[in-house]
């Protein structure tokens, strides 16, 4: 028995507890399976989550690697949240999914974890878990779908159910035709094949140094995928014997390298709200400012919708996530080590850019600054952030009135109203959609565009809101607005023809009402009627704990770390 080992805490001794935990276990595992080390495996794979649903399989490879690496596999299924399948939104558990997975992973004899996720939610809440256990992790994405097509033309995930839903409301696509899109865009296992948030989280937990390097953005069904995970289920046995938990090397240059990453290949904005949240669980101070500071001069060399043109599958045929590594390499923070114990920066010399149209070389950027823009102003004091690769350059510079919508109802009931006072210069505002007005900060800061305004050709507006933005949705949009209305910010004082100045160059975002008006204003009854009140259950305590967007989103009392020590004897 090696009493270096945590799970020697439960097997080791001749005591009735050591009794009990071992014989309880003895169900076909190896004899001498006390002596090993235990690996977990933190699966997400459930029949509701179905980017998700194909980790069993992968589990399976997983638990081939750590028997042949001489460990124990012991699979853990973990709160799993599938994106479109959850209302009122999946975040709103992201933090549960994180709690219960640390609860379980510390309440166990468990010396080591796997981690497998894929959509969107799912891996950030792994790295929350594994940040505040602290014992040896590897994730192991799932893996984007393949390429869905629809009469010769691909298909993305999200971004062109967005782009279709805004046809059929602007009349040049039938509803008939809209319905057979359905079954042709999702092809197989794997998730959103957008460069949407899962794609994205997965690409930046590597870049974080949590996935062994290469592995993240490997399609679902590619058979290089199961050999990954069986490498890394090995790996994960070695990591115990190093006992490299996630705090002995993911440090401020870990953040560092994964915001030059998210702006290189063009992520998603909730990408912000996660890392502040992880970093948070370790003690890193990262803050809004450093994702303005350190994406700005990053380049867009990947052109994936919802910013570009091509898909997951074409980015890995194309060279993959080192490759566009290795163009920004001399942005990188060289110290940053990774789960092997090796420097980020080793992973690159070999990476090549086999398609130019896909991944662009440094040259020739899509985009030269690519970094998400922090503002700060009279309607966000905390800051907001938006995304210009993904918003229409003639809005970046934009003042307008503002139509004021107090709720996601409202915005329903009256945004195609014939009668609605606005045009392609207003600014739409939405607010009452923050972590504690509608729990769980739902995707809608993408609001639909008034319909009139779309037959008239309009493609895009200027959108404000304190709720977040789906990573496959594009669109001149300022969003995560701190302090959100609920929670006293400006933004639920506005009122209908207020002017708005946004200046992304600048960094503001101000609303042109004097102070002295703003201090004379109180909050309409229909926004106060929209906030959050719930009576009981996980909505009651997250709506009382959950901090705002520029801390993560991640409740108050979760911040930080407990380890990995129970904190008493059981029986
Ligand atoms: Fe699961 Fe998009 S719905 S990744």
């Amino acid at each position: 028995m090696s009493a270096s080992l945590r799970s020697a805490q439960w097997y080791a001794g001749a005591d009735h507890n050591a009794y009990i935990h071992r014989a309880w276990m003895r169900r076909g595992v190896p004899g001498d399976f006390a002596d090993r080390p235990q690996i977990a495996i933190a699966n997400t794979a459930s029949d509701l989550t179905p980017c998700n649903a194909h980790l069993t399989e992968v589990a399976q490879s997983v638990k081939n690697g750590v028997y042949e690496a001489g460990g124990i596999p012991l699979e853990l299924p973990v709160v799993s949240l599938g994106e479109t399948q959850v209302r009122p939104t999946a975040m709103l558990w992201r933090n549960m999914a994180a709690l219960a997975t640390e609860e379980m992973l510390r309440a166990n004899p468990i010396d080591g974890v796997v981690l497998l996720g894929g959509c969107d939610k799912t891996i950030p809440a792994l790295l929350m878990a594994a940040a505040s256990v602290d014992l040896p992790a590897v994730v192991v994405p799932g893996g984007p779908m393949l390429t869905g097509h629809f009469r010769g033309l691909p298909l993305g995930c999200g971004t062109d159910v967005w782009r279709s839903t805004e046809e059929v409301r602007a009349g040049r696509l039938g509803e008939e035709e809209f319905r057979r899109t359905e079954s042709a865009m999702i092809r197989g296992k794997g998730h959103c094949n957008t460069m949407g948030t899962a794609s994205t989280m997965a690409l930046v937990a590597e870049a974080l140094g949590m996935v062994l390097p290469g592995l993240a953005g490997t399609p679902a069904p590619d058979a290089r995928l199961l050999a990954a995970a069986h490498e890394s289920g090995r790996f994960a046995v070695e990591l115990v014997a190093e006992g490299r938990a996630p705090t002995s090397f993911l440090t401020t240059g870990s953040f560092h390298n994964a915001i030059v990453a998210l702006a290189a290949v063009g992520g998603s904005t909730n990408a912000v709200v996660h890392l502040l949240a992880i970093a948070g669980r370790l003690g890193i101070d990262l803050t809004l400012d450093d994702f303005d500071r350190v994406g700005a001069g990053v380049p867009l060399l990947v052109n994936l919708l919802p910013a570009g043109a091509f898909l997951m599958d074409d980015f890995h045929r194309a060279g993959g996530f080192l490759a566009v590594l290795r163009e920004v390499r001399d942005l990188l923070d060289p110290t940053a080590l990774t789960i092997t114990g090796r420097p980020l920066v080793a992973y690159l010399d070999d990476a090549q850019i086999w398609d130019p149209v896909v991944i662009t070389p440094r040259e020739t950027p899509l985009q030269p600054n690519a970094g998400i823009a922090v503002l700060r102003g009279s309607l966000a004091p905390r800051g907001a952030i938006v995304k210009p690769a993904a918003a229409s350059p003639h809005l970046l510079k934009h003042r307008g009135r503002a139509v004021v919508f107090s709720s996601i109802e409202d915005l329903r009931a009256r945004i195609d109203d014939p009668d609605l006072d606005v045009d392609e210069d207003s600014v739409l505002v939405l607010r009452g959609c923050g972590p504690k007005g509608y729990p769980g900060m739902p995707e809608v800061s993408n609001m639909p565009l008034p319909r009139k305004l779309l037959e008239r050709g309009v493609r895009d507006m200027v959108r404000v809101c304190d709720g977040r933005m789906s990573g496959t949705a594009y669109g001149t949009v300022v969003l995560h607005v701190t302090p959100e209305a609920a929670a006293g910010g400006p933004l639920a004082l506005v009122r209908d023809g207020d002017w708005i100045d946004l200046d992304v160059r600048a960094r503001r975002l101000d609303l042109d009402v004097s102070a002295d008006e703003l201090a004379d204003r109180t909050v309409d009854e229909a926004t106060a009627r929209g906030y959050a009140n719930p009576r009981r259950g996980w909505e009651r305590l997250y709506v009382d704990h959950v901090l705002q967007a520029d801390a993560g989103a991640d409740l108050d009392f979760l911040v930080g770390s407990s380890g990995a020590e129970v904190s008493r004897e059981s029986h």
